[in-house]
């Protein structure tokens, strides 16, 4: 490093807080201050403005319906369509510019532009198909697909017709799959043969093949897109199962004209991890998810129409949604979409992909920001950066370290970073600076959006001093909000609203929404994001919960017991330890383990493979018989032990502490 930048490093280490360019504020879309006292001071009419956003085919009557809390109602008996809103309006204007710039990981490999007229196109004909196929509107299709320009496609193809998506991240394995057809009665898959991942073409069907012969239902339809090409696997395609290519020229040309949607019927279902070993399906709907998708791609992510916009983030997951395809193409911009992983062929694939497509506003994950420090500023040196104007974060924690190095190697200390707190139930982001207004605090996400009534809280509910760590809570409602759990209105209101609400009353300002993290204010209403508070890990960025994987644990064949805690990572943010006991007769060794690993992979995915497998007699437990997570959470991180003396088994803690010396 040179003197001068060494300078560099060291200033910026000591700064805590970073004003954004006055370039960057020239030409922002939100720069009024003001914001945030009219939006308190027109609750809620302030989200009107949002509405204003979309075309609607019929206007609403009433902003909100707080008439019965929770189940709160957004622009009621207003109707539209998502896809229309995504692209026919687009047409007459934006017809021949970019909607899809989608990059295949192989590099020698064409990639696939998909103007607004374009993509219209091969909606049409793939909403007609799956009309075709006996899909009905409200009928939940299930998506099992990797990064392939078809998944945005059906997406958009299932809002047209009104059919509520179900997208089932490509990463977790058959078995997850069959869950989530199963809960949410899915008669209808959209799969691929497979896909790129650092060089070797995954088999994807075989995968979906299992899954769908763990559905305990009939399934009508399965549609397969062949990505591979020539090296795919070979698999024939079974009875009901239909080719993606050959379905879409079969319906060349075919117009389906929108359905008109009740602004509250449902857009889309997503399952995520919550404490029992169940998934939530969280339920989307049509106005309200879309106006906020769209409001704060423009407020927060800066997006204009002539923008070309990158968030690297996989559409298996929330962030996908609503800001690869929803938000994005609601406001007309060019959303780039990448199939595989940044160090394929070379460390440098973003910053390669960020010069050729002169990309704007690129939004990725603490993650891999970790890991692009890690690996060194040579690989973004490498390359012209400089049409870069908005770096934004998503999905865990930033470290002020690596916000810094962000806003240094990669935004060359011009870009605002926006470090967005939300999650899959929020539907869009809730805490962040608004770029061309606020100040910027590394490790701080930021106040949250204006309209919203976010505070930090002890366990009664009272709202702790700027500094202390408390819950977050939001108190009044917002659009983007999830309606409710899928067919499960009970758990919607045990799991969000118990704790903090009144659930007796009817009265709006007696519920209170718990998003399950815990968080801390300071004196300027910023708000720091410290994690979660349930027994959900974040590890790269996904949510996992650790009951699934305890019972992935438990499913194998000589396991007695297992307790799964989120022990620190350097790189992942969190990572998966399991203690384990064994029945009597078996054996803690490598096999052991391995199966103990390939469990978890058969049953979730990979991403949730343990990074250390405990074997132990016992688990120490209190005298009431439950097992003390969070001492196992400080074996994990190494930390000093909190107070042992209510244990049953207080010598075990030791015991389990020195084999955890040992795997390191
Ligand atoms: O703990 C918070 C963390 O991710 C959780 C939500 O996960 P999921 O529903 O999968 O959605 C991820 C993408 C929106 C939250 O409860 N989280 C998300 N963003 C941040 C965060 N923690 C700290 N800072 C963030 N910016």
């Amino acid at each position: 490093m040179s003197e001068e930048e060494g300078q560099l490093e060291a200033r910026l280490e000591e700064q805590e807080e970073f004003e954004p360019s006055e370039e960057f504020v020239s030409q922002a879309n939100v720069t009024d201050e003001g914001i945030y006292e009219e939006f308190e001071e027109d609750w809620p009419g302030c989200w009107e403005g949002a509405a204003d956003l979309l075309d609607w085919y019929e206007g609403y009557d009433e902003v909100l319906d707080d008439s019965n809390p929770p189940f709160y109602k957004w622009f009621t008996d207003g109707k539209l369509n998502v896809s229309d809103n995504c692209l026919d309006r687009h047409l007459e204007e934006r017809g021949d510019e970019v909607a899809i710039e989608w990059v295949g990981e192989p590099t020698d490999e064409e990639n696939r532009t998909f103007t607004y007229e374009e993509l219209h196109r091969e909606v049409n004909e793939f909403a007609a198909a799956l009309r075709d196929l006996g899909v009905e509107e409200d009928d939940v299709v299930t998506m099992y697909m990797p990064m392939v320009p078809e998944l945005p496609v059906a997406m958009l193809a299932c809002a047209r017709i009104g059919a509520p998506h179900s997208v089932v991240f490509a990463g977790f394995s058959a078995e997850a799959l069959a869950t989530r057809m199963n809960a949410a009665d899915s008669e209808f898959l959209v799969t691929c043969d497979g896909y790129y991942r650092r060089g070797d073409a995954l088999d994807h069907l075989e995968k979906a093949n299992e899954g769908l012969d763990g559905v305990d239902h009939d399934v009508e339809a399965t549609v397969v897109v062949d990505r591979l090409g020539d090296d795919g696997h070979g698999h024939d395609l079974r009875d009901g199962q239909h080719d993606y290519a050959e379905l879409v020229a079969d319906h060349e040309g075919a117009e389906v004209e929108p359905v008109h949607r009740d602004a509250e019927d449902m857009l889309f279902l997503m399952y995520t991890s919550g404490t029992t070993g169940k998934p939530k399906g969280v339920k989307h709907t049509t106005a309200g998810y879309l106006a906020w998708a769209a409001w704060t791609s423009q407020a927060v992510l800066d997006i204009k129409p002539d923008d070309t916009y990158w968030c690297s983030a996989d559409i298996g997951w929330i962030t996908g949604h609503s800001y690869i395809v929803y938000g994005p193409l609601a406001l007309g911009t060019t959303s780039v979409m990448y199939e595989g992983t940044p160090d394929y062929p070379e460390r440098d694939r973003l910053w390669e992909i960020v010069e050729e497509y002169e990309v704007d506003q690129l939004y990725t994950a603490p993650t891999a920001i970790r890991a692009f420090m890690k690996w060194g500023k040579q690989f973004p040196e490498e390359h012209d950066l400089s049409s870069l104007r908005l770096l934004g974060t998503v999905g865990e924690p930033i470290n002020p370290r690596a916000w810094k190095w962000y806003y240094q190697h990669i935004g060359n200390e011009e870009c605002p970073v926006v470090d967005t707190w939300w999650q899959t139930e929020t539907g869009g982001m809730m805490v962040t600076t608004l770029p061309g207004i606020k100040k910027m605090k590394p490790g701080s996400a930021g106040p949250p959006l204006p309209g919203l009534d976010v505070r930090i809280v002890d366990t009664k509910g009272e709202e702790v001093e700027p500094g202390r760590a408390g819950y977050l809570t939001v108190n009044k409602p917002w659009p983007g909000m999830l309606r409710t759990l899928y067919q499960n209105d009970e758990r919607f209101v045990n799991e969000y609203w118990a704790e903090y609400s009144d659930t007796d009353s009817d009265d709006p300002e007696d519920w209170v929404y718990f998003p399950e993290d815990g968080a801390k204010i300071d004196e300027d209403g910023y708000i720091t994001v410290l994690g979660r508070v349930d027994d959900v890990i974040n590890v790269s960025g996904h949510r996992l919960g650790t009951m699934e994987i305890e019972s992935a644990i438990v499913g194998v064949e000589g396991v007695a017991e297992a307790a799964v805690v989120g022990g620190d990572h350097e790189m992942k943010g969190e990572a998966v330890y399991a203690y384990v006991i064994l029945e009597d007769g078996y054996e803690g060794d490598d096999d052991m383990r391995e199966r103990i690993v390939g469990g978890v992979e058969d049953s979730i995915g990979p991403i949730a493979r343990p990074e250390a497998v405990v074997f132990t007699p016992e688990l120490p437990k209190t005298r009431s018989g439950k097992i003390m997570r969070r001492l196992l959470e400080q074996i994990a991180n190494d930390e000093e032990l909190g107070d042992t003396t209510t244990l049953r088994n207080p010598e075990i803690v030791e015991d389990i502490q020195t084999k955890v010396e040992r795997e390191d």
